[in-house]
């Protein structure tokens, strides 16, 4: 008898929460910068997972470490010495000017310890201030405290009310953050470029400024790096590109470069969690390290980060070009392999859908833009082709 081939949207649509809108294509495998649907269709990855994937897909160094390491140990828990987060807790401290380090799952668990990091900060170090300042548009996570963060009303509704000690001010506006600042200040978050509102970079005037401020009044600068770090940018960190340095970092998507981790990372200064205070059954686990170890030593090995800044450049060049041939498209932002333009028209998620049929992975963050975070090994030629199988999406949806 012929196998009957399994209807992966009916079994979604009956079992799964309604949280998501997937796009109609089942992936069965990956190779590279594409992926592959289960009839055998090939695409090229513009999404790379939610800028996770930054080795693209299958890389041999990655299913090694996860291999080795899954042979050896799976899981412990964090109630006993590990090699492989000692390791990457090690290589990353050494590259970062943080001095302490906690592994999470994801990268709203990695927020989450820097927000009770500060709230304990402003406990015990500056008088009971528990607030944390937080950018219009950003994205910080999923959890309440980190929705709670996320400085877009359409995610707090339907939950509210939502957790207390949150405030928000406009993207590069100083005056409003000095405004914004008081005695109950613990903490300002922000991402050095906000990744999910469509590529907005802070100017480095600003970021400057707030560094000195926060310095000025005891009050903790945490860069949430969950998109924008670990070579994305061109630089190691997003907030390098600015030359600033933040008290408290927050990582996850890449760092294992596929697999479930998050971390957060502090100066010793305000490294105050204790005993207690914090922890996590999975952070940290054996293997999500041992690939975490992988994808960084390759990232630095290969310059990865030398290619993220001249991808991108080659992207926003190239779409420059169509944006003299092809009506439409208003704005091109990128910073190295985060990148978004704007259409005059509302055809985002039209473009997505045109991008599908042309064998081009691409995401919608807006009714109006359109966002490109690829797995940073890709090449000249990728992006060559990328930009041509954009074209074709943008006309189609035109
Ligand atoms: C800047 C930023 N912070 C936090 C998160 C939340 O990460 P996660 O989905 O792993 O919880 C995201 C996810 O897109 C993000 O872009």
């Amino acid at each position: 008898m012929p196998a009957t081939k399994t209807n992966w949207a009916d079994l979604e649509s009956r079992y799964y929460m309604r949280t998501f809108n997937r796009q109609p294509v089942v992936f069965e495998r990956g190779e590279g910068c594409y992926l592959y649907d289960d009839e055998g269709k090939s695409y090229l990855d513009l999404v790379g997972g939610i800028a996770v994937n930054i080795l693209g897909h299958a890389h041999p160094v990655i299913v090694e470490a996860i291999t080795e390491q899954a042979k050896k140990l799976l899981h412990t828990s964090s109630l006993y010495y590990s090699e492989p987060q000692l390791e990457l807790a090690e290589w990353l401290i050494q590259r970062s000017p943080a001095d302490r380090i906690f592994f999470a799952n994801s990268g709203a668990e990695a927020n989450e310890g820097a927000l009770k990091l500060a709230r304990k900060y402003g406990k015990t170090r500056r008088n009971g201030a528990y607030e944390v300042i937080t950018i219009e548009h950003s994205f910080h996570g999923r959890t309440l405290a980190t929705l709670a963060a996320t400085g877009q009303s359409k995610y707090h509704e339907p939950f509210a009310p939502m957790p207390d000690g949150f405030q928000y001010v406009p993207m590069n506006d100083f005056a409003a953050m000095q405004q914004a600042v008081s005695a109950k200040t613990a903490a300002i978050m922000l991402e050095a470029v906000q990744g999910e509102s469509g590529v907005h970079p802070h100017t480095r005037e600003y970021l400057h400024q707030i560094r000195k401020l926060c310095d000025d009044n005891n009050v903790l600068l945490i860069c949430d790096e969950v998109q924008c770090g670990l070579g994305r940018t061109g630089t190691f960190y997003g907030f390098e590109q600015f030359g600033i340095e933040p008290d408290v970092i927050t990582l996850a998507k890449g760092l294992a470069g596929g697999l479930p981790i998050g971390a957060f990372l502090a100066k010793e200064r305000c490294a105050v969690l204790e005993p207690g205070d914090h922890g996590s059954t999975m952070g940290g686990n054996p293997v999500c390290c041992a690939a975490g170890i992988a994808a960084m030593k390759y990232l630095e090995s290969h310059d990865l980060m030398g290619n993220a800044k001249r991808a991108g450049d080659q992207f926003v060049a190239e779409i420059g070009n169509l944006k003299a041939s092809l009506p439409g498209i208003t704005e091109i932002r990128g910073v190295g392999l985060m990148v978004a333009f704007d259409t005059e028209q509302p055809i985002a998620a039209e473009i997505v859908k045109q991008g599908l049929k042309n064998g081009v992975i691409l995401n919608a963050t807006g009714p109006n833009t359109v966002r490109m975070v690829p797995p940073l090994i890709i090449s000249s030629g990728e992006v060559e082709k990328a930009v041509g199988l954009v074209a074709e999406s943008l006309q189609a949806a035109s």
